[in-house]
């Protein structure tokens, strides 16, 4: 029996495996009940009583060391996997992180809070209104009668007869002055409708409504605040004209104009050469629609303006498309 030998073939066979399932095969071959160790064991039967106590030991020592070297392997091998597995999972916390992108108010949403902040710091309350509206309230009781073109099925949202999508934010007016005595001074901030839509019009934008009534209200005091408000919004050396103009709920009625903020009134593309850009109407209130609330147009006077928001906005971000803003383009929006 030449143990040398077989001790340099279980060499050769640890030597060959790479990997533990071939590990788990070796040591079949080699040390399982009937691997090449457990056959030189039955052979030592066959030898004389002197040999048998020799190679019984020296095969003893051989399978020790031979089970030794599968267990270092063994664990050699869970370590490579483990190593691996960590290796995958792997972060480098020294990596720079991503920043998070922050969301930010729709600049009409911005336009119409910088109009109501001005418009408290100058002593109005918000009020509220319907967007479904009564013909009663968006037009009769604006004085608007029932052959004006302002009722024409193009501009109008119909519901059904009777019933609209507000098409501005007077009829707020109506409602407010129902619902309490002069004095009153607010602003109506909201979405109205139209069936109308290219570069200058949406079928839904925003206006901000104003109302100011009170004991010898004048058209100056429509001047003095809107004034302000200019100034206040586009910067102080903003100019404003009011031009006259016609509304069937004020008399006099006048749009508002300021010097147009690209070319400061020389005169470009964006104001048509004009110089001046229109951001309102306004008026004094009708004595007709006072009746019509309960108000007595000889003891009380008032003034009434509508602003369109996505005018003021594309006049103060420069915008030359006022669908931009309902396109919801995050390219877009994240400007401002
Ligand atoms: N409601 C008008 C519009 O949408 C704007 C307007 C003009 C409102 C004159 C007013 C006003 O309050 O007095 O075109």
């Amino acid at each position: 029996m030449d143990i040398s030998a077989l001790k340099s073939i279980i060499e050769k066979e640890i030597s060959s495996v790479s990997n533990i399932e071939q590990l788990e095969k070796t040591k079949i071959s080699l040390l399982g009940r009937k691997g090449i160790i457990s056959e030189h064991i039955d052979k030592i039967k066959t030898l004389d009583k002197e040999e048998r106590k020799f190679f019984g030991r020296e095969l003893n020592q051989l399978k020790e060391w031979t089970d030794k070297r599968f267990i270092e392997l063994k664990r050699f091998y869970e370590d490579e996997e483990k190593k691996k597995r960590e290796r995958a999972t792997w972060i480098d916390i020294t990596m720079p992180g991503k920043v998070p992108i922050v969301g930010k108010k729709h600049p009409i949403t911005q336009t119409m809070e910088e109009i109501t902040r001005i418009f408290l710091s100058l002593g109005f309350s918000v009020a509220k209104g319907p967007d479904i509206e009564s013909d009663y309230y968006n037009f009769e009781a604006l004085n608007i009668p029932n052959d004006h073109p302002a009722r024409d099925m193009q501009d109008t949202f119909y519901i059904k007869k009777g019933v609209v999508l507000r098409t501005h934010t007077s009829p707020v007016q109506i409602r407010v002055m129902e619902s309490q005595l002069p004095p009153v001074k607010i602003i109506a901030p909201g979405a109205v409708y139209r069936c109308d839509s290219d570069v200058s019009h949406t079928p839904m934008f925003h206006q901000v409504e104003g109302l100011m009534v009170d004991r010898h209200v004048r058209f100056s005091d429509l001047k003095g605040i809107l004034s302000i408000f200019v100034q206040e919004m586009f910067g102080s050396n903003t100019p404003l004209r009011f031009r006259p103009s016609y509304f069937p709920f004020t008399e006099p009625s006048a749009e508002v104009d300021i010097g147009c903020v690209i070319c400061s009134g020389k005169g470009c593309r964006v104001c048509k050469d004009t110089g001046w850009l229109e951001i309102l109407g306004s008026g004094m209130v009708h004595p007709q629609v006072f009746r019509i609330v309960g108000y007595d147009p000889e003891e009380v006077s008032g003034f009434a303006f509508g602003m369109g928001v996505e005018r003021v906005a594309m006049i103060r971000f420069g915008i030359d498309d006022i669908r931009q803003f309902f396109y919801n383009d995050i390219r877009f929006l994240s400007q401002f």
